[in-house]
């Protein structure tokens, strides 16, 4: 046979779009994993780390989350912790001190709804789950003031749900830093 059938044509045409096709979903496809490894790599994006739970009905009265023990912590060997507390429709502190670069470990929790928080532009970034504790460590590289807004919608007041965060040069922080005392700074 030396010229197609009318019907062998239009379906060697349909073959010829779904093999088009089939190369635009792959490439797009590609893209998006390259884009996944890219910003993965160069935002050093922190995978989750474990599963920590907390009783979020006494979360209040006793254990790491009580008022008193929220904000910054020097240990004794010079580790800097960060205890929090996210409620509708606030950050518990509402301010926070962290020295630059040294290790800072978050421990936050939320006691009502899913919330979270980023740091400006920095990589900490986090999700904020009733009963379970999250938890990284990161090292802030520059000095100077950012806001911490809550990334997750919490409900009507969540444009409204941020804090500070100050980064204050080593000295200036130890300079405050008392033993057994919990850091934070005066709320705007
Ligand atoms: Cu808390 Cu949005």
């Amino acid at each position: 046979m030396s010229a197609l059938q009318p019907g062998h044509r239009s379906e060697a045409v349909a073959i010829a779009a779904e093999r088009r096709w089939a190369w635009v979903v792959g490439a797009i496809v590609a893209l998006l994993v390259a884009m996944m490894i890219v910003t993965g790599l160069h935002w050093a994006a922190m995978p989750p780390s474990r599963v920590e739970t907390v009783d979020v009905k006494t979360l209040h009265v006793k254990g790491e989350f009580v008022e008193g023990n929220l904000g910054t912590a020097v240990g004794p060997d010079g580790k800097v912790t960060v205890r929090l507390v996210a409620q509708q429709y606030s950050f518990q502190p509402q301010c926070i001190v962290v020295p630059v670069d040294t290790p800072v470990t978050f421990r936050a929790t939320s006691t009502d709804a899913i919330h979270g928080f980023i740091i400006g532009t920095t990589n900490a970034n986090t999700m904020l789950v009733p009963g379970f504790v999250s938890t990284f460590t990161t090292s802030f590289r520059k000095t100077g003031e950012s806001l911490m807004p809550c990334h997750e919608y919490c409900g009507t007041g969540h444009e409204a749900m941020w804090a500070r965060v100050q980064v204050l040069a080593a000295d200036d922080f130890l300079a405050q830093s008392r033993a057994g005392e919990r850091l934070s700074c005066v709320a705007r």
